[in-house]
C-alpha cells in the first residue's frame, strides 16, 4: 500500500494551481513530476561536487568517479544487470539510436530483417527505417491482437532467420498495453536474432529483470521515473556492448590514437560515453531511483494500475467517451469525446485545470488500427487520485462544450 497524501507533499508541481484549480496532472507518459529529493541532489552537485568524471586528479574529482560508479550500481540494482552494463545516454532515443547505429548498422546486410511492432513510438521506428535504407535490410511490423497487443504468438508467426534484430516497447506509449519480455526474448534467440526492449513506459512503473528476462538492450528516460530531463540509460549485455560500434566518438572514451588515425577505445561503458556527461543528470537519477524503490516498485505498480482500472470503470458510464483500451495493463487511459477533435478536448480539459496529451503521441502508426488519427491520453503516476480522476470524469460530462474553453 502507499501512502499517497504523504507522497503528494514530496512534489512542488502540485501546488500549483491552473485556472483556478489545483493542477490535474495526467501526462506522466510524457514526463514526470519530480520529488523534492530529485531536485536537492542536483543542487547537491553544483554545491558540493561540481568536478569532471574520469579526467581530474584532485579530490573532488575523486568524489565524483565514486559517485558515478555508484550511481551504475543503483541503477543496475534496479533494472537487474550489472554496472558495467549501464550507459549514460540524454534518454530513450537517444539509446535506440545507438543501438540502431551502433550495432544495426554494423551487423545488418541486405535482405536481413528487423522486426518492430505496429504500435511503436516514432524512436524505435524512424532509427530503424534509416538503417534499411543504409544496408538493405527491410523493416516488418508485428500485427497487433484485435485489442491492440503485441503477443508471442504473433512475434513467433513472424519470425524467420532472415531477422536479427526484434525491438518492440515492453509497454506501448498510446494503448499502454504490455508485452511477454521472457516468452518474447525465447522466441527471438532461438533464431538468434537480438531482442531491444524500449522500456520508456516499464522501467518507471514494473520491476525490470534485464538478466533474468534474456533483454539484450534496454532503453529508459530519466524523466519518465521523476528524474531529471535529458538524462537516460542504454543497458546492453557485455558481449554485445564489446562489439557494438561507439556513434559519439572523442574525449573520454578512447584508449589511445596517434597521428596516424590508429585509435583503440576503451572498454564499455566508458566506450559509449564520449564528451562530459550530463552528471546532475546522473545523480538525479539515482535519487529518483532511491526514491521509486522508497515507496515500492511493485507498490507503485499496482496503485496506477488500479487507478487505470477506476478511471475506465467511471468512464464507462459516460455515453460520449469512447474508450480505446479498456484492457490494457498500464496506467494509460486512450480516449476521445464522440465527435470532438481530441486537441480541442484537452484545450477544453486545460480550462479546468486538467493537463493531458492529445493527437498522435509520437506514433503516427497506429491510426488505422485506431480508426482515428489523434486521441486524448491521461496517464497516471504514484501521485495521482482517485479524486482527480473524478474530476476528470466530472469534466468530459460536457466534453462536447469545448468550445467553451476559448470563448470563456
Ligand atoms: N514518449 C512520450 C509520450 O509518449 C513523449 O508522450
Amino acid at each position: 500500500m502507499i501512502d499517497v497524501e504523504k507522497i503528494r507533499k514530496d512534489f512542488p508541481m502540485l501546488e500549483k494551481s491552473m485556472q483556478s484549480h489545483p493542477l490535474v496532472y495526467f501526462d506522466n507518459a510524457s514526463t514526470t513530476f519530480k520529488p523534492r529529493c530529485v531536485m536537492e541532489e542536483v543542487d547537491r552537485y553544483y554545491k558540493e561536487i561540481n568536478a569532471n568524471s574520469h579526467r581530474g586528479d584532485y579530490d573532488i574529482a575523486y568524489n565524483m568517479d565514486q559517485e558515478l560508479f555508484h550511481a551504475r550500481e543503483v541503477i543496475a540494482r534496479f533494472v537487474g544487470c550489472e554496472p558495467n552494463e549501464v550507459i549514460f545516454t540524454s534518454g530513450t532515443s537517444m539509446s535506440l539510436n545507438m543501438v540502431a547505429w551502433g550495432y544495426g548498422l554494423k551487423h545488418l546486410k541486405k535482405g536481413d530483417e528487423i522486426l518492430i511492432s505496429e504500435a511503436e513510438h516514432a524512436s524505435n521506428v524512424l532509427p530503424w527505417g534509416r538503417i534499411c535504407e543504409l544496408t538493405g535490410a527491410i523493416l516488418r511490423h508485428v500485427p497487433l491482437t484485435s485489442d491492440g497487443k503485441v503477443t508471442v504468438e504473433n512475434v513467433k508467426k513472424c519470425m524467420n532467420d532472415k531477422v536479427k534484430i526484434v525491438s518492440l516497447a515492453a509497454v506501448t506509449n498510446v494503448l499502454g498495453n504490455s508485452i511477454d519480455i521472457k516468452g518474447i526474448s525465447e522466441v527471438v534467440h532461438s533464431y538468434g536474432a537480438i531482442f531491444s526492449v524500449d522500456g520508456a513506459q516499464s522501467v518507471p512503473h514494473t520491476k525490470t529483470d534485464f538478466k533474468g528476462d534474456g533483454i539484450d538492450f534496454l532503453s529508459f528516460s530519466g524523466h519518465k521515473m521523476m528524474g531529471p530531463t535529458g538524462i537516460g540509460v542504454l543497458v546492453g549485455r557485455y558481449p554485445l556492448l564489446e562489439d557494438m560500434d561507439p556513434v559519439l566518438t572523442g574525449g573520454g572514451m578512447n584508449d589511445k590514437y596517434d597521428i596516424n588515425g590508429c585509435v583503440t577505445y576503451l572498454e564499455p561503458p566508458a566506450k559509449f560515453e564520449a564528451g562530459t556527461l550530463n552528471l546532475e543528470g546522473i545523480l538525479g537519477l539515482r535519487r529518483a531511483v532511491e526514491y521509486i524503490e522508497s515507496i515500492g516498485i511493485s507498490n507503485i505498480d499496482e496503485y496506477v494500475k488500479s487507478l487505470k482500472k477506476y478511471c475506465v470503470e467511471e468512464l464507462s458510464k459516460l455515453d460520449n467517451v469512447i474508450v480505446y483500451n479498456p484492457d490494457s495493463d498500464s496506467g494509460i487511459v486512450t480516449f476521445n469525446v464522440k465527435d470532438v477533435f481530441s486537441q480541442d478536448e484537452a484545450s477544453y480539459l486545460n480550462s479546468k485545470g486538467i493537463a493531458l496529451r492529445s493527437g498522435e503521441h509520437c506514433d503516427k502508426t497506429l491510426a488505422e488500427f485506431l480508426g482515428t488519427p489523434d486521441t486524448c491520453r491521461a496517464s497516471f503516476y504514484v501521485y495521482n487520485t482517485k479524486e482527480e480522476i473524478d474530476y476528470l470524469v466530472e469534466a468530459l460530462k460536457n466534453g462536447g462544450n469545448f468550445l467553451d474553453a476559448f470563448f470563456d
